[in-house]
């Protein structure tokens, strides 16, 4: 693919995403009644690389063009929002999932089922209807949600070895569900904490 097909080509992917990302600015300040209290800690956003479009549809053993980008990667245009705790991260799937105009593609809960190495996280692919002057259509957004525990883990495991062979990889996965496991404790009394304090603040 060149560059010109590339950048063609994402442009309606940056539109789905900048649709989304003011979505979910609506939900951060509309979510809870009391206006300082915001589910989510901050939210990044980013088009796929024309080089790691094309090395993870090599991988597949697919073409690296265009058209196979599009039939086969939903994750191009990407989200991942952090959250505060786990509360958060359900009511705001709910919401979104709630939303009529968008498409559920596809949906993981890495949550309340972590991946075999700890990884824990909320995975969906949205359908966004992009709207033009005379057509309209779907472009997917895959959204990340997850805690500040779960986010902290997960960019030191990518860090450490994600998709990478170690020779300690047996040593280095007892440690990894080891610290999942103590952040998931921390998290979940921290949340008791938060539910116990006493009100009204500021
Ligand atoms: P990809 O081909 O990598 O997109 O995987 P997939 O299509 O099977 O989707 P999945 O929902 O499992 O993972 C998508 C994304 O989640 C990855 O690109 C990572 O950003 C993140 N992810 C998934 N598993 C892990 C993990 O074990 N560790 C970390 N750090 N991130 C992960
Ligand atoms: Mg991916």
């Amino acid at each position: 693919m060149t560059n010109e097909q590339y950048y063609d080509m994402i442009r309606p992917y940056e539109d789905a995403l900048n649709l989304m990302m003011a979505r979910l600015e609506v939900f951060n300040h509309s979510m809870y009644d009391r206006a300082h209290q915001k589910p989510i800690h901050n939210i990044q956003s980013r088009i796929k690389k024309k080089q790691s479009i094309e090395d993870k549809l090599v991988r597949g053993g697919r073409a690296p063009s265009v058209s196979s980008a599009k039939d086969y990667l939903q994750d191009i245009a990407g989200i991942r929002v952090i959250c505060y705790f786990v509360r958060d991260v359900e009511l705001l799937m709910k919401n979104l999932k709630s939303q009529s105009e968008l498409i559920v593609i596809k949906e993981k809960d890495y949550i309340n089922h972590p991946k075999p190495n700890g990884y824990r996280s909320y995975h969906i692919v949205l359908g966004v209807p992009v709207c033009y002057l005379d057509s309209q259509e779907y472009y997917p957004v895959e959204i990340q949600i997850r805690t500040l525990g779960m986010d902290f883990w997960a960019s030191m495991e990518h860090r450490i070895c994600y998709k990478r062979e170690r020779d300690d990889k047996e040593e280095i996965q007892k440690v990894l569900l080891r610290y999942a496991a103590q952040l998931k404790e921390m998290e979940d009394d921290f949340e008791q904490y938060n539910d116990l304090r006493e009100l009204p603040q500021r």
